[in-house]
C-alpha cells in the first residue's frame, strides 16, 4: 500500500510517499523559518498562501524521487489538525481534491499521532505498548501508547509548552526566531551553575508540568541587569538544565506510574541534544530504554502523516471528500479507529 503523505499545519509544508511493504520512500519538506523569521514568529496568512505555493511541486518532487506515479498512490493522508485553521485547509482540500480525482481515500491524521509514532519510521522500532514523552512547540504531554490508536493522557504541562518556553525565553535573551535551536546552541558556551532557576513541579507527585514560570525567572533576571553575551550563555545554559531536569524527572515518574520499560520522545523538542543524552543515561541506568525519531523527523514533516495514513487505512479506514479541519483537536479522541465520514 502507498501512501502519500500532506503536512501543512503549521510553517513547514511536508510531503513523503509512504509504503507499508518498504517503509518510506521519499520526503521533501520546505520550511518557511526565514519567511516569518522577520516577524519573530509565523504569521498565519502567511504560512497559508506559501503552503499553497509549495503543496503540488513538492508532491511531484516526492513521487518522482519515489520512483512512482498518482496512479500508484493507494491513499492520501493529511494532518486535519491540530494546527492553523488556513494552514491545515491546504494540505486538506488538497489532499481531498486529489483523492477525488484518484478515487482513492483521504484521511485525515491528527498531527500529534504523527509526532507519536514517528519513531516507527526508522529501525530500531520500538515495540508497543510504550510511555511517549511529545515535546513541541505547542504540546509537553505524556501518554501511555498501547497500540495504534490507543493513547492514554496521563499528564501534561498547566500552561506553556516546553518548546514555546525555549522560543520565548529566546526572544527575551534576544535570539532569532525560532528560539528552541538557537537558545540551545547559546547553552553550549553557558557555564553550569552561574545562574540559578527553579526547577518548577518536578516534585509534584504527579505528570503536570509547567514551563511559564522559568521564563518569568528569565525576564526577571533581564530587566534586573541587561545581560553580557557571556551572562546570556549562562542564563541559555541554566534554562535548558532546568527544563531537562524537569522533563527527566517526569519521564521516569512516567515509566513508574505505568511500569512500562520503553520510553518514546517525539516533537520538535525531542530534537534538543543535551535533553536526549540525560535521557539516555537515566533510562540506560535503570534498564529502560528510550527511542527519538530521526532527528529530520522530530520536527513537523511529511513522513509521520504518511505512515499514520498508512496504519489507518490497514484499520479500514475511508472517505467521502467532506471534510473540515480541527485547529483544536484531543489526542485522547481522535484514538479510536477511523472507520469512514468527514473525519476520517
Ligand atoms: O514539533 P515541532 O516542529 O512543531 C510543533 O508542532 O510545535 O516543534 C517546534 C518546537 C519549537 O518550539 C522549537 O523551538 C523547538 O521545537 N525546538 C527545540 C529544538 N529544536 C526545535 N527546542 C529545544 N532544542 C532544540 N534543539
Ligand atoms: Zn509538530
Amino acid at each position: 500500500m502507498l501512501v502519500l503523505g500532506i503536512e501543512t499545519s503549521c510553517d513547514e509544508t511536508g510531503v513523503a510517499a509512504y509504503s507499508s511493504d518498504h517503509g518510506l520512500l521519499a520526503h521533501a519538506l520546505h520550511s518557511q523559518v526565514a519567511m516569518h523569521g522577520a516577524y519573530g514568529g509565523v504569521v498565519p496568512e502567511l504560512a497559508s498562501r506559501d503552503h499553497i505555493r509549495r503543496v503540488v511541486p513538492l508532491i511531484e518532487t516526492v513521487l518522482r524521487e519515489a520512483g512512482r506515479e498518482l496512479a500508484d498512490v493507494d491513499g492520501i493522508a493529511y494532518t486535519q489538525g491540530p494546527g492553523l485553521a488556513g494552514a491545515l485547509l491546504v494540505g486538506a482540500s488538497t489532499a481531498n481534491a486529489l483523492g477525488f480525482a484518484l478515487g482513492k481515500p483521504a484521511i485525515g491524521v491528527h498531527h500529534l499521532e504523527g509526532h507519536l509514532l514517528s519513531p516507527l519510521l526508522t529501525d530500531p522500532k520500538p515495540a508497543f505498548p510504550f510511555v511517549a514523552l511529545l515535546v513541541s512547540g505547542g504540546h509537553t504531554q505524556f501518554y501511555a501508547v498501547r497500540g495504534v490508536g490507543d493513547y492514554t493522557l496521563l499528564g501534561e504541562t498547566l500552561d506553556d509548552a516546553a518548546g514555546e518556553a525555549f522560543d520565548k525565553t529566546a526572544k527575551l535573551l534576544g535570539l532569532p526566531y525560532p528560539g528552541g535551536p538557537s537558545l540551545a546552541k547559546l547553552a553550549e558556551r553557558g557555564r553550569r551553575g552561574a545562574v540559578a532557576l527553579p526547577r518548577p513541579m518536578k516534585d509534584s507527585g504527579d505528570l503536570n508540568l509547567s514551563f511559564s514560570g522559568l521564563k518569568t525567572a528569565v525576564l526577571t533576571l533581564v530587566r534586573r541587569e541587561p545581560p553580557t553575551e557571556q551572562r546570556s550563555a549562562d542564563i541559555a545554559r541554566e534554562f535548558e538544565d532546568a527544563v531537562v531536569d524537569v522533563l527527566v524527572a517526569k519521564s521516569l515518574a512516567a515509566l513508574d506510574a505505568t511500569g512500562l520499560a520503553r520510553l518514546v520522545v517525539a516533537g520538535g523538542v525531542g530534537a534538543n541534544r543535551t535533553l536526549r543524552e540525560r535521557l539516555r543515561a537515566a533510562t540506560s541506568a535503570r534498564g529502560a530504554e528510550v527511542f527519538y525519531p530521526e532527528l529530520q523527523f522530530c520536527t513537523d514533516n511529511g513522513a509521520m502523516i504518511a505512515l499514520v495514513g498508512a496504519l489507518r487505512l490497514q484499520q479500514g479506514a475511508a472517505s467521502d471528500y467532506t471534510f473540515t479541519v480541527l485547529p483544536r483537536w484531543d489526542l485522547a479522541s481522535a484514538g479510536a479507529p477511523i472507520s469512514a465520514g468527514p473525519l476520517g
